[in-house]
């Protein structure tokens, strides 16, 4: 049997939320922000969660979050880093006996039980997959004065949420190439942006990536609009 472990992002400083209570940790409807995604991961095929959270921070969420609500496969919290690979990087560098990794942002509360299966299912034929959903907005491609150069079909521009899942080594290697070549980089210019887990699997291990229709409901809270949104979603949820 293979190891399943689910990487749960909640490092980030949530700078465009701004609020005093940092996003991950803000009330939805009675419970913190980040407490809906590791429900759902909870109830889920994974075998171990790993919590990724601010510098500082490990104890105060052991306490708060993981023994307050009863979480049983949190089986490590540890400290995040500046940017989001770096704490995708501590997360891997946690989960070092896992076969499987899904990696999530904590953002996301809306992630269900259905994307994790499917995530997994894919990573274990494809090596390699992405949650999303096809656009619904026509996107344009502008050049550097704005004018539009190019309208790509519809149906093949997908917006990327989360989890992205992984095989273990594969993934694994791909950060150890990514923080190699963050050392070697001289200025900002040559810096290679990372937006995704995704980019670095098919960028630096020049390995496919198949994406899986996630929901559109499985939005990122990251700004105070998107709370809005939330609450809707959990008031549908509820009937
Ligand atoms: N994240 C993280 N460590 C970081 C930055 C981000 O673990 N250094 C996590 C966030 O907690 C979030 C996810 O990555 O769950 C997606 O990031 P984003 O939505 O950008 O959150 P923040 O970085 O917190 O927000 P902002 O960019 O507005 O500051
Ligand atoms: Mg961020």
């Amino acid at each position: 049997m293979s190891k399943i472990t689910a990487i749960l992002l909640a490092a980030g400083k949530g700078r465009r939320m701004k609020s005093d209570v940092q996003k991950q940790y803000m009330l939805l409807n009675g419970k913190p922000l980040i407490w809906y995604s590791l429900d759902t991961f909870e109830k889920s095929p994974v075998d171990e969660i790993i919590l990724v959270v601010g510098p500082g921070e490990v104890e105060i969420c052991r306490k708060n979050i993981v023994d307050a609500f009863g979480f049983k496969k949190v089986s490590q919290i540890v400290e995040g880093g500046e940017e989001r690979y770096d704490s995708v990087y501590e997360g891997l560098k946690a989960a070092e006996d896992a076969d499987y990794v899904l990696i999530h942002d904590g953002a996301r509360p809306f992630v269900t039980e259905k994307i994790i299966a499917d995530n997994i299912e894919t990573a274990e034929r494809e090596r390699a997959c992405a949650t999303g959903m096809p656009v619904k907005d026509t996107i344009k491609m502008v050049d550097v004065d704005n004018y539009a150069i190019f309208t790509p079909t519809r149906d093949h521009v997908w917006l990327v949420q989360t989890p992205q899942t992984f095989e273990y080594p594969l993934i694994r290697e791909g950060y150890e190439k990514l923080m190699e070549k963050r050392e070697k980089e001289e200025s900002e210019d040559d810096r290679f942006e990372v937006t995704d887990d995704a980019m670095i699997v098919e960028r630096l291990m020049r390995t496919k990536v198949k994406l899986i229709r996630g929901s559109y409901e499985n939005i990122k809270i990251t700004t105070p609009e998107d709370l809005v949104t939330a609450q809707g979603f959990v008031e549908i949820q509820q009937g």
